[in-house]
């Protein structure tokens, strides 16, 4: 590859894209520089723009309510289901206003949304799948990246695969593959200029650390889900996981716990770290972020995932004696 003198948007890179879009069963992936990148370009071919409004859950990192906000239109928030963590049809229908120009569904931490309720419930509103987290889910009629018009991936190292940074749009319409392909490209189409657009694409090196992955993606998802497995069953009754829903099957690429009410989850996360066990805040209410200051919505249940959420450790390497000490020592400051 590095004696071709091709490091940018070669071979390797479309030999990626086929795999990926294969291994998700659709027409086209249209590789990108990062996660948000492919929901702005998303956003971009749906011709969302000021004046319209898109669909967001609440709860997440907040890539795709900034992209909404960077194309101009406006978000409208969504709360989450208590025990799944992503928006319900049912929430994402009454939110809908004459206004919506586009859904945002997403897979949270690689637990998979309800999408055939998603799909009936909206009718023909494009749906945006953002699947950063959920290569290698499965929602209980399909994969992953499956749901709406264009559904976006993302490799960044914290995602179940990576490129270092990256990302992939998926989509079944080669009309909006080539739209897809020409912004992250300059706005050039059959060489001429046709748009002024930006440079979003990915180079040969990240797509070479992609596919060497892709191999390894099974082994990786059985391991994680073995893992996650095992950390319920010595969490149970105590601390409460993120319930896949039935059918459904998540990767894990985030385990996120949340803190029973009275403990301080500063503390917990400091306490847990001079034990020697790592972890993160899980996720955010990005209505309450500075970046959406002034925002009048109350989304109880994103606020408190957001609140009481951490993520402990999960890695295809961890071995199980490493689990039972990260829930052992869990239980045991809880019970401090
Ligand atoms: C749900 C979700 N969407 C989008 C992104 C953005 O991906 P990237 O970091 O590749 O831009 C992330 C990243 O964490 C994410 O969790």
């Amino acid at each position: 590859m590095l004696e071709s003198g091709q490091l940018v948007q070669g071979p390797l890179v479309e030999r990626f894209e086929h795999a990926v879009a294969a291994l998700v069963g659709r027409n086209h992936g249209v590789a990108v520089s990062s996660g948000t990148a492919a929901l702005q370009l998303a956003l971009k071919v749906l011709q969302v723009a000021p004046g319209d409004e898109v669909l967001c859950p609440a709860l997440s990192w907040p890539s795709p309510a900034h992209a909404v906000r960077m194309a101009g239109a406006k978000v409208r928030f969504v709360d989450v289901e208590e025990d799944e963590w992503n928006s319900t049809a049912e929430a994402l229908r009454d939110a809908r206003t004459s206004e919506t120009k586009a859904a945002i569904v997403i897979d949270q931490f690689g637990n998979p949304a309800r999408a055939a309720q998603i799909r009936e419930a909206l009718g023909a509103l494009p749906i945006i799948e953002d699947a950063a987290c959920a290569l290698g889910s499965r929602f209980a009629n399909g994969p992953c990246g499956s749901l709406g018009k264009i559904s976006c991936l993302s490799f960044h190292p914290r995602k179940i695969l990576t490129t270092g940074e990256g990302g992939m749009c998926l989509t079944d319409d080669d009309d909006i593959a080539e739209k897809l392909r020409m912004l992250r490209n300059h706005g050039q189409l059959g060489g001429q200029f046709v748009v002024a657009a930006g440079n979003f694409r990915m180079t040969e090196m990240a797509a070479a650390l992609g596919l060497a992955q892709l191999k390894r993606l099974d082994e990786i998802v059985v391991r994680r889900r073995e893992l996650a497995a095992l950390y319920r069953e010595l969490l149970e009754g105590e601390i409460t996981m993120q319930r896949t829903p039935e059918g459904g099957e998540s990767n894990y690429q985030t385990l996120g716990v949340l803190l029973p009410q009275g403990h301080d989850r500063n503390a917990v996360r400091e306490k847990m770290a001079e034990r020697g066990v790592e972890t993160s805040v899980l996720s955010f209410a990005i209505h309450k972020l500075g970046s959406f200051t002034g925002s009048q919505a109350s989304l109880p249940i994103a606020e408190h995932v957001a609140a009481r959420g951490i993520a402990l450790p999960l890695f295809p390497q961890m071995r199980n004696a490493e689990a039972e000490q990260v829930t052992a020592t869990l239980r045991g400051l809880l019970r401090e």
